[in-house]
């Protein structure tokens, strides 16, 4: 299967998952209704399509990934809510609709990401088919990606560094940890559903996750210049508008398109040890190429 085709096999396999997860009940509705929004509205699933294929490159079936890639997409989604708020990067847009704290309120799209967070946890908890100790490993690499050391961390350099010139290795380590962190872990919670991978390849596919985890920040930089609103669903120049610590901004669009072409090179360069790897090294093609 080529890996478009692969990728929306699994966005639609994901997405029916989490479906079933929020119905609107209780004493709060419209709290399920901006999860809802902000959980279906044409995310591309690529930390999902992460798991579910190094979960099978191992050897796992897609079933005993369910809920780990469920949960990793319930971060991610809410770290774009809490993301585009006014109080953080005041970002209008979303996969082309209003961001959640618009079509909603405010007060609702913070509680919506504190909920979808919650929701993550409670998914790998609850990942009956899993023994309880490969839960528990779960567990632990999505709570350390996803706070302080993690994504969390990075947003916070991010915000910090608002106008403020970076160093190279500032500018890396900031990017590992608000984009990359969460790509690594998918890595790494595949191989842990799969509940069969060696330390050779747990290093081969840690060495594929960083290289794959900064070049995806690196295009979403280069795309927020170079794309337009109807390809990338959000604000075009947001970044420079905003004078965000980013790739182009500190090095030019030459620079950080050939540190692309690098960081692709060393991704696929990580995959040549491991067997049956055709589509992760099809994914990082993708994430280099990605026009949206
Ligand atoms: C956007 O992530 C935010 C970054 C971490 C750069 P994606 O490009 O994966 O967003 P969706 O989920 O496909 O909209
Ligand atoms: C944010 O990076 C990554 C997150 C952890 C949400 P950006 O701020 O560049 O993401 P976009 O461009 O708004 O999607
Ligand atoms: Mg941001
Ligand atoms: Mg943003
Ligand atoms: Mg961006």
């Amino acid at each position: 299967m080529a890996i478009a085709e692969l990728l929306q096999h699994y966005q639609q396999r994901i997405d029916h998952y989490l479906d079933a997860l929020i119905i609107s009940e209780g004493i709060e509705p419209r709290l399920q209704e901006a999860m809802r929004y902000s959980l279906f509205n044409g995310g591309k699933r690529i930390r999902p399509a992460l798991i579910y294929l190094v979960n099978q490159m191992l050897g796992g079936g897609d079933q005993q990934a369910d809920q780990a890639a469920a949960a990793i997409e319930c971060i991610h989604s809410y770290s774009l809510v809490h993301d585009d708020l006014p109080a953080m990067d005041d970002d209008d847009l979303r996969r082309g609709k209003p961001s959640c704290h618009v079509a909603f309120d405010e007060a609702t799209a913070i509680l919506a990401g504190d909920a979808l967070q919650c929701l993550a946890f409670e998914l790998l908890c609850n990942a009956s088919q899993l023994p309880a100790n490969c839960r528990l490993a779960l567990i632990d690499t999505l709570s350390q990606a996803a706070g302080h050391h993690g994504m969390v961390a990075g947003q916070a350099f991010d915000l910090r560094h608002v106008g403020q010139p970076l160093t190279l290795p500032q500018i890396e380590a900031m990017h590992q940890h608000k984009t990359g962190a969460l790509l690594k872990a998918a890595v790494r919670m595949g191989a842990q559903c799969s509940g069969q991978a060696s330390q050779p390849q747990l290093d081969a596919l840690s060495r594929y996750a960083d290289a794959i985890g900064l070049a995806f920040q690196v295009q979403d930089d280069i795309l927020d210049v170079e794309g337009s609103v109807e390809q990338i669903g959000k604000p075009a120049g947001s970044d420079q508008a905003q004078h965000k610590p980013t790739y182009p901004a500190l090095l030019g669009m030459a620079a950080a398109k050939a540190k692309l072409t690098e960081l692709h090179a060393q991704a696929l360069a990580a995959l040549t040890d491991l067997p049956n790897s055709q589509h992760l090294a099809a994914l990082a093609d993708f994430i280099v190429a990605r026009d949206h």
